[in-house]
């Protein structure tokens, strides 16, 4: 009867599976604040692209490490680039099912902090301070070498102001008019994304507070969505999840366009790490997360369970 009448439903194909790849890795490297994570290599990416497939999932948002960074993250648009790679190397194993067959959208994250030395979302000034509109310039050639390498999204998740309206412009004037924008819209400066840091080799000092939100505030997560969707977003995102159903709830209420909500790195390490020690009944913490997350009104889910809950749900 529980199951007849349940109001929300996981499906495989709500889900994105959010994969680390990094440059000059022999072996997959397991992410100690991960349990159960790894950075890909080249190779282990691809089968984890084709597992994603396999499983049905909605989705795959990719994460490149380059073995290099520097001020402007140069590897982070350049065509040989790890995430360039990867990107291609994925949409080949995507496309390699006979035609009409679903699979998942490929996504690419659209920022600079896995690529700069200082670990910052944009390039800096020269006293230190990011600079908002020299770092969109750097998002729009990502974006353009990201849709030219086989994505499907583009996902700016660094905050600058108007990201999203110089990232259209440009996939428009490179004639990737059928690429989508998926904006990290609510984006709140969290402690929660703290393993990604590790996962990501991230060098930054200090915090993300100028750019990413306080999660004091809900009516500005709105704010940022309603800019985003005027900018032409094509979906919206409000991240982390768990910690901000309200903000969720309250931006799929007035979008027009589908909502996403990303449960973090640190959302995953909790659970883990409770499960673990045996202070919680893991699975079902899991299970009860993310059916949480889309009864609160999420339509798409990035979640690092998201390969194990489709196989649950078969
Ligand atoms: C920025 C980005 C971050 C995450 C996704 N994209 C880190 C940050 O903003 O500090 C965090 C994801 C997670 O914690 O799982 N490129």
């Amino acid at each position: 009867m529980r199951r007849l009448v349940a109001e929300t439903r996981l499906h495989a194909a709500d889900l994105v599976l959010p994969l680390f790849v990094k440059e000059g890795l022999t072996e997959p490297a397991p992410l100690a604040s991960m349990p159960g994570q790894v950075q890909h290599t080249e190779e282990s990416l691809v089968e984890a692209v084709r597992a994603a497939r396999d499983a049905g999932l909605g989705g795959v948002m990719l994460f490149g490490i380059p073995a290099v960074k520097d001020a402007h993250g140069s590897q982070g648009d350049a065509e040989d680039g790890i995430l360039q790679r990867a990107l291609r190397a994925s949409r080949t194993v995507l496309d390699e099912v006979p035609a009409g067959t679903a699979t998942p959208v490929l996504m690419a994250d659209t920022c600079l902090d896995e690529f700069t030395d200082h670990g910052h979302c944009g390039v800096l000034t020269s006293t230190g301070a990011v600079d908002n509109d020299a770092t969109l310039t750097r998002y729009a050639s990502m974006a353009v070498a990201q849709a030219r390498a086989g994505a499907d999204v583009i996902s700016p998740s660094g905050m600058m102001d108007g990201q999203v309206a110089m990232i259209r412009d440009a996939l428009d004037d490179a004639d990737f008019v059928d690429t989508s924008i998926l904006a990290y819209s609510a984006k709140y400066a969290s402690a929660y994304y703290g393993p990604f840091r590790e996962a990501v080799d991230s060098e930054l000092k200090g915090d993300r507070k100028t750019y990413q939100m306080d999660f004091a505030n809900a009516r500005e997560g709105l704010r940022e969505a309603d800019l985003d969707l005027a900018e032409g977003a094509d979906m919206v995102m409000v991240k982390p999840a768990g910690s901000y159903l309200d903000v969720l709830r309250a931006v799929a209420d007035r979008s027009d366009v589908p909502v996403a909500a990303y449960q973090v790195s640190g959302e995953y390490a909790m659970i883990e790490a409770a499960g673990a020690n045996g202070w919680i009944d893991r699975d079902r913490a899991v299970m009860e997360s993310v059916t949480s997350i889309k009864r609160a009104g999420a339509d798409v889910i990035l979640t690092y369970w998201a390969l194990e809950i489709a196989d649950w749900l078969r």
